[in-house]
């Protein structure tokens, strides 16, 4: 990992406003997944949902120098999207690295709009969801963007187990009302039974969950993952 990178659990000193540093909000193990799947992957059209402080951006773009990477936020981080672009500018991919920021992921009307004009009829190598991390808004995010990979485009869907760690902690405890990811993940398995060919792969561990796309024709626009959930036969 370039030497000014911080990454979740080490702020090394203070965060990253105004300076050149870059906070990544992911653990050390999380990042050298990222390392592997880029050295494997090779991804040349990535979209990030959830930028927080720029510093997965701007990993992703210097682990990929990939043709396009757009990445999305809920807030207008004015400043973050000035110093990503900064950054992306001064390491000759200024072109390259796009930033939206009060983009809602579950606007799903959004999403498509700008994957279309970022990336026209190109398919994506990589989507990689750090974002709401709710069902709902990850449902949307997920039935516009998975249609979108290539065969053999990884979609990842991290921290995706919060609902199921022990409760009390701060951070999770304030989202108990809401549904939890795992129902999109397992939604994913079940729809990945009932289309063959919808996932070539999918592996989860304590963190993330990656889906590779199948061989299996998806329309964005029309694509519902819940609606594929399909019927288990009655016992006999
Ligand atoms: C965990 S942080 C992203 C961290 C970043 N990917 C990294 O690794 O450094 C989650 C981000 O998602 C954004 N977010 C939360 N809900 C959102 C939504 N519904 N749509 C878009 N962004 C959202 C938050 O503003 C926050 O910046």
């Amino acid at each position: 990992m370039p030497a000014d990178f911080f990454e979740r659990g080490d702020r090394g000193g203070g965060g990253s406003e105004g300076g050149s540093d870059f906070f990544v909000f992911k653990f050390r193990a999380e990042i050298d997944g990222y390392v592997e799947l880029f050295r494997r992957l090779e991804p040349e059209r990535i979209f990030e949902l959830g930028m927080n402080d720029g510093g997965s951006t701007i990993l992703f773009a210097e682990l990929a120098r990939p043709r396009k990477l757009v990445s999305i936020d809920l807030e207008p981080l004015a400043q973050v999207r000035e110093r990503v672009e900064r950054r992306a500018a001064a390491i000759g991919l200024g072109d390259a690295v796009r930033v939206f920021g009060g983009v809602d992921q579950g606007d799903r009307a959004e999403l498509a709009r700008i994957a279309d004009e970022e990336f026209g009829d190109e398919a994506l190598d990589l989507v990689v969801d750090d974002c709401a991390h709710l069902y709902e808004p990850a449902r949307r995010s997920f039935n516009e963007l998975f249609p979108r990979l290539r065969a053999g485009g990884v979609y990842v869907i991290e921290d995706w187990r919060w609902g199921h760690v022990p409760l009390g902690r701060e951070e999770t405890a304030e989202w108990v009302p809401e549904i939890p990811l795992s129902r999109l993940v397992v939604e994913i398995v079940l729809a990945s039974a009932t289309v063959p060919g919808l996932a070539a792969d999918l592996s989860a561990d304590g963190r993330d969950v990656s889906i590779t796309r199948g061989e299996a024709p998806l329309s964005p626009g029309a694509f519902d993952v819940s609606s594929l959930l399909g019927t288990a036969p009655p016992p006999v």
